[in-house]
């Protein structure tokens, strides 16, 4: 499956608004951790690096920030500014967070738990592995 945005369910209320996200009903994998970034300072990006199984979803819970995602040979950037909905990011693909609002918080749900071995760190390494130039 490639990179898509998820529509999330939006159950309107006068006393608030509620969304959510479960395997199998919207994620096309079952998590197996969540965590999120928060108190980005202004210009700072964060990601930049691929994983080699791991496959996410991204959601900014409050605020905004631009994901960009490169799979070696084209670049898609995806602006995150509601929370209900969110991104799907397969593995193999190098991404960036980029571009953070004020007070924004990205919530990240992964079908991995953390395992350094699973990232590359290196662009130059991604593209030999995706046999790109
Ligand atoms: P990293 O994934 O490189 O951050 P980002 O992609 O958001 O810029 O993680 C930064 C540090 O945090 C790194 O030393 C590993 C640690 N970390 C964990 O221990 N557990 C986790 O679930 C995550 C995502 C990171």
């Amino acid at each position: 499956m490639n990179p898509k945005l998820i529509n999330l369910p939006k159950i309107v209320d006068k006393r608030g608004n509620l969304s959510f996200f479960e395997f199998s009903g919207q994620l096309p994998f079952e998590i197996a951790r969540t965590y999120w970034i928060y108190d980005v300072p202004g210009g700072e990006m964060r990601g930049s690096h691929a994983f080699r199984a791991q496959k996410e979803f991204i959601v900014a819970l409050s605020g905004s920030f631009d994901v960009v995602l490169n799979d070696g040979s084209k670049i898609e950037k995806f602006s995150l500014n509601r929370s209900y909905f969110g991104l799907y990011v397969p593995s193999m693909y190098w991404r960036s967070l980029e571009n953070f609002s004020t007070n924004s918080l990205a919530l990240i749900v992964s079908n991995k738990v953390y395992d350094e071995a699973d990232y590359i760190r290196n662009f130059d390494d991604f593209k030999k592995i995706k046999n790109v130039q």
